[in-house]
């Protein structure tokens, strides 16, 4: 066998009478060491909800003490979607999965596997996924919740190729999914003015004829939990009068220390995603990053070597939604037509843990 990916005997296209030279393979498929012949892990599709309260910069202005002129040229952030009173995390991986279903042309008995990527569970258990499996009438599969903050998504990418590529399952629905409104501590300007709540989903599947996820990189370094944390509400410090009085059960964060450690990891990720790939930036179509801060954005565009054409941006109007966030960027990425079926895509993400991810995706 090859270094490189190959269909299968069933799927492979038969040969014209008179065979073109073979021409060059534009990546490497790192995959086909593992022997994956005829398998792939294509994303099917995507889909997206954000709630539709729009929260702006001038209107915090009038809670806390900030302003359009600090937010904007700090994160890039104009504004961001708050969900209501009774709409839960679950409410909106649910709509995001109905809509990921819906381009995938899968329904819900098709799905095998349900994997919510999380911070904000509706609860801290059952899992937020069991009550997304109810929610879209799944009723033969299994679920549960992955916890890598911001990295969320990708590592679900991750976890959901690898029981397709070992034959496990052929349909997998992988869903990032935050209600951060919930945790975010509205009198602290540090951390507010960053976040928001919304939903991506993907549809992951075994399909003959092509080649999706290449490859996915995750890391993750514990020595840093600090930087970014909910302190309160686990077993090391349940609910009290008073952890609520020392405001415990909201994010914390160090922005400027979590800032560099962000534009390292991504950058660390990305390359290594696409030096396994043998890749080069220009064969790029779409750079999706995690959508926490425009200047970490723009960073790791330059270090990788993307031009600004390359990367996508849209988190003006969404802001951070963890692990959210990529999903809901790929979603509107293909639903505007940046991306085209074919094309080559880099995600790359990061956040609390700490944690980080980079895939490489054949559209
Ligand atoms: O998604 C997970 C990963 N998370 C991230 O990647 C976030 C990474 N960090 C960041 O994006 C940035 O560090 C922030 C946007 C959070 C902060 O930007 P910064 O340039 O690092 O600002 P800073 O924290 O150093 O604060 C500078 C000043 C401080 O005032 P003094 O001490 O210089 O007087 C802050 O108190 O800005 C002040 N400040 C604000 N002023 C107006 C902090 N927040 C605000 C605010 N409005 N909302």
């Amino acid at each position: 066998m090859n270094n490189y990916f190959q269909l299968s005997p069933a799927t492979a296209r038969t040969p014209s009478r008179v065979s073109p030279p073979a021409a060059a393979p534009k990546f490497k498929n790192p995959r086909a060491k593992h022997n994956y012949v005829g398998r792939s892990c294509a994303v099917a599709g995507v889909g997206a909800y954000v709630p539709s309260r729009v929260l702006t910069n001038f209107d915090l202005e009038k809670t806390v003490d900030t302003s359009d002129e600090w937010i904007t040229t700090r994160t890039g952030i104009k504004e961001r979607r708050i969900a209501g009173k009774d709409e839960f995390t679950s409410d909106m991986a649910a709509e995001a999965a109905r809509r990921a279903m819906k381009s995938a042309g899968v329904t819900a008995d098709q799905i095998e596997l349900i994997i919510v990527a999380t911070i904000t569970p509706d609860m801290v258990f059952p899992s937020t996924a069991c009550l997304v499996q109810q929610k879209i009438g799944a009723k033969r599969c299994a679920a549960f919740d992955l916890e890598a903050a911001c990295s969320g998504y990708i590592y679900a990418l991750e976890v959901a190729q690898q029981f397709i590529m070992s034959r496990t399952y052929d349909t997998v629905l992988v869903v990032g999914a935050e209600k951060l409104s919930a945790i975010v501590d509205w009198k602290d300007r540090n951390t507010c003015v960053l976040f928001g709540d919304g939903a991506g989903a993907a549809v992951l599947q075994n399909r003959a004829g092509t080649h999706g996820l290449l490859t996915t990189v995750i890391g993750a370094d514990g020595g840093k939990a600090e930087l970014l944390m909910m302190p309160g509400g686990g077993s090391r410090c349940p609910a009290s009068k008073d952890s609520v009085d020392a405001r415990l059960h909201f994010l914390r964060m160090e922005g400027k220390e979590t800032f560099k450690h962000a534009v390292q990891a991504m950058c660390t990720a990305a390359e290594e995603a696409l030096r396994r790939c043998e890749v080069d930036i220009s064969k790029i179509k779409c750079v999706i990053p995690h959508q926490a801060n425009r200047r970490i954005i723009d960073a790791v565009g330059e270090r990788i070597g993307a031009t600004p054409g390359q990367l996508f941006v849209n988190l003006d109007r969404y802001g951070n939604t963890s692990a959210a966030s990529v999903g809901i960027a790929l979603d509107e990425a293909v639903s505007t037509g940046r991306i085209q079926r074919g094309d080559l895509v880099l995600i790359v993400g990061f956040g609390g843990g700490l944690t980080w991810g980079a895939a490489v995706i054949e559209w």
